[in-house]
C-alpha cells in the first residue's frame, strides 16, 4: 500500500455538531451510516470513500490535527479562538452557527466595581474585556455556566448562545455580542501540502456540499 491510498483521517466532534456535519460528509461522498451508528467505537470507516473518522471531544480536535494524528478535522471557531492551534483552516462549514455573548440577569444593572465573569472560555472573555478597556475578573467554569450569575458566583457570563432557550429559562439576557461562531474544517499543515491529491478533492466536494451543490 502506498501513502497516497492510505485513508484520509478526519477528526470529528461527538454530539450536536457531528449530526449537523454528517449530511455534508454524505454529500461529499462519505458513507455516514457507520459514522452515525449508536455504539461506543471511536474509529469509524467509510472504506469506499477512503475515509477514516475519529470521534473526539470537540476541544481535542485541533490537537489531533496539529500533531498529524488526523489529516483533517471539524471544530467550532470558538475552540480555535480559545486556544491557538497551528492548523490550516480552509473552509467554513456554516453549521453549528451560534454567537458568543456576554449575558447577565434580566434587568440587573452592571456591578459598580470590577465585574466577575463566569465562562468556559477564559481567554476569549479576557481578550474581549481587555479590548474594551474594562478590567474583569474571569472565573473558569466547565459547564452549566448560566448558573453562575443566578447564585452570585459571577456578575455576567461569556458563553455560546444558539437558540437562546438556555438564557431565557434561567432568567438571563444578552448584553453584548463577542463573536459569531460556526464549525470550520481544519487541516494539518504538512498533510495539506503532502496529501494534496487526496485532500483537495475532498475539500472541494465539501465546499460544494456547503454551497448546496
Ligand atoms: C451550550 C452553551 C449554552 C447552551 C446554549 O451548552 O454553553 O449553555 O449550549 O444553547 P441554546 O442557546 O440553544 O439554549 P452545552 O449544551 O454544550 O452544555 P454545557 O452548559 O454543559 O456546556
Amino acid at each position: 500500500m502506498t501513502a497516497s491510498i492510505a485513508p484520509l483521517t478526519v477528526a470529528l466532534p461527538k454530539g450536536r455538531v457531528l449530526r449537523a456535519v454528517a449530511p455534508l460528509l454524505s454529500r461529499a461522498g462519505a458513507d455516514v451510516a457507520a459514522l452515525l451508528a449508536d455504539d461506543r467505537t471511536l474509529v469509524r470507516e467509510s472504506v469506499a470513500a477512503g475515509l477514516r473518522f475519529l470521534l473526539l471531544k470537540p476541544d481535542d480536535v485541533p490537537t489531533y490535527v496539529e500533531y498529524g494524528a488526523a489529516d483533517l478535522g471539524v471544530c467550532g471557531r470558538d475552540v480555535l479562538l480559545e486556544r491557538t492551534a497551528d492548523v490550516y483552516c480552509p473552509l467554513d462549514l456554516k453549521v453549528g452557527v451560534c454567537r458568543m455573548v456576554v449575558a447577565g440577569i434580566v434587568g440587573r444593572p452592571p456591578p459598580a466595581g470590577v465585574p466577575r465573569v463566569g465562562t468556559k472560555y477564559p481567554h476569549i472573555a479576557a481578550e474581549h474585556f481587555a479590548r474594551r478597556g474594562v478590567q474583569a475578573d474571569v472565573i473558569y467554569l466547565q459547564g452549566s455556566v448560566e448558573l453562575a450569575p443566578i447564585v452570585g458566583l459571577s456578575d455576567v457570563i461569556v458563553d455560546l448562545v444558539e437558540t437562546g432557550e438556555t438564557l431565557v429559562q434561567n432568567g438571563l439576557e444578552v448584553r453584548e455580542e463577542v463573536v459569531r461562531v460556526s464549525s470550520v474544517l481544519v487541516a494539518n499543515r504538512a498533510a495539506y501540502k503532502l496529501r494534496q491529491d487526496r485532500i483537495m478533492p475532498f475539500v472541494e466536494a465539501l465546499r460544494r456540499a456547503v454551497n448546496g451543490g
